[in-house]
């Protein structure tokens, strides 16, 4: 089976081989991504090829991303694959969470559910497959928090050295803890996000580090399968709207790519609109999707949100995420820190529960619904992309009203769950209860 990289500029298209160890298109600069010319498969027997490996005991048909292989057809061969058992995350119906956004009926999508608690699993495991195909030893990522738990921990499963690079002070404890607890060299650097990766990026190639950010192509080609496996639990029923969150818009490449391809291979009959949710102190891509035809994003230089994993103004994979939105006409929106922090408590209040940059998606989906954008009686799946446990601190803060946005004024705990001190003392338990 061939795959090749290509550049994404529609103008360069240049060619390389797979196991070039390249992030940029060396001829124009544009973004890579990998393309398959010989595939040729029949859709009713790759369904019925998917299904019957769910029943299966090896490693790679129980990844929820491996299962999917013949849409990921990268490698030569799967024996130095490692899995954790990625994917398989499930489809939840969300009745009070549709009625906060006014729709009939709501899934999650909830990727939360992954080894490391984050969507970023499904793109690591391709990830890390690639760099031990290539020799490498040592792999690195900038990171708001999830890529670096996730490289962390399936680097070290493979043996390789994971490198992790992150803003000082500003990813949540949780994220931080498992990028050591599963052995990573971390390095806070006292930057943002932005300065990070360009920093990295120079360093990688100096070092001979192979980096695992989502500018690589085969990260994406792991987060297709969250896709693939989504429209597998539907029955190959296309929703009308996916909804998600974006940061450096790596996912929404990937989400784009795989209604694309499996647009093209008949699994699908229909496109489903990609609804990507910003918040508004981190919304450069929000505003290059308002813009006039042919404009070029514009970095927000001091990204702002509690949502910290969103925290982003200069997503690189942004001529990917503008490409994907527009074939699947679908829409950008954003929304305020209060819009996030609620709209987490009510996905919360459904026994689901999500980290702050997923609940955006449901802030958004309120949004485009009051807006008329989206129906009330549409299908839409949201994807959930990180754990509740991600951020506890920010939860606590919320519903103690001690929650702060970035810019002083203070979030209301609207439906705030404020613990209760009480004595040890029977009687008084049971008047407080009572009342
Ligand atoms: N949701 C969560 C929980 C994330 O961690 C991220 C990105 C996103 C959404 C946005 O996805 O970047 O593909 O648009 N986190 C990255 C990280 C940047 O370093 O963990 P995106």
């Amino acid at each position: 089976m061939s795959a090749e990289l290509v550049c994404f500029d529609p103008k360069c298209r240049a060619r390389y081989p797979i196991t070039e160890v390249i992030y940029n298109c060396p001829r124009c600069g544009a973004l890579l991504e990998t393309d398959y010319p010989d595939w040729r498969y029949d859709p009713a027997a790759l369904k019925r090829l998917w299904r019957e490996r769910r029943m299966s005991n090896s490693a790679l048909d129980q990844s929820g991303v491996w299962r999917y292989r013949e849409c990921i057809s990268f490698l030569d061969g799967y024996d130095r694959v490692v899995s954790l058992r990625e994917g398989n995350t499930p489809l939840l119906d969300a009745p009070r969470a549709a009625d906060y956004a006014g729709l009939d009926r709501l899934t999650f999508k909830h990727q939360g559910f992954n080894p490391s608690g984050s969507f970023k699993d499904n793109g690591m495991t391709c990830g890390v497959a690639q760099a031990l195909r290539l020799g490498m030893t040592r792999v690195a990522c900038v990171s708001t928090g999830n890529t670096s738990a996730s490289m962390a921990a399936y680097a070290s499963a493979a043996g390789l050295q994971p490198v992790v690079f992150i803003p000082h002070g500003n990813i949540s404890y949780g994220k931080l803890a498992q990028a050591l607890e599963y052995g990573a060299r971390t390095l806070q650097v006292e930057a943002n996000f932005d300065q990070i990766l360009a920093l990295v990026r120079a360093l990688a190639e100096r070092l001979g580090i192979y980096l695992l950010n989502s500018i690589n192509p085969f990260r994406i080609e792991g987060q297709k399968t969250i896709i693939i496996e989504m429209m597998d639990q539907r029955d190959w029923r296309a929703p009308a709207w996916i909804v998600l969150p974006g940061g450096n818009l790596g996912n929404t490449s990937a989400f784009g790519k795989a209604l694309r391809e499996l647009n093209r291979l008949g699994l699908i009959d229909r496109m489903p609109r990609l609804a990507v949710i910003q918040a508004a102190g981190s919304a450069p891509f929000y505003r290059l999707a308002r813009a006039p035809e042919g404009a070029t994003l514009e970095p927000v230089t001091n990204p702002e949100t509690l949502a910290t994993a969103i925290r982003i103004g200069d997503p690189v994979s942004w001529p990917k995420a503008l490409h994907e939105v527009r074939c699947s006409n679908g829409v950008v929106e954003q929304v305020t820190e209060q819009e996030i922090a609620d709209a987490k408590a009510q996905i919360g209040l459904c026994g689901i529960g999500c980290e702050p940059a997923s609940a955006a998606t449901l802030a958004g989906i309120r949004k485009l619904r009051a807006a008329g954008v989206i129906r009330a009686g549409e299908d839409v799946v949201a994807v959930l992309t990180g754990n509740l446990l991600k951020d506890p601190d920010y939860i606590y803060r919320y519903h103690t009203g001690q929650l702060t946005a970035p810019d002083g004024g203070k979030i209301e705990p609207t439906f705030g769950n404020h613990p209760t001190v009480v004595p040890n003392d029977a009687d008084r338990i049971a008047e407080i209860l009572s009342a």
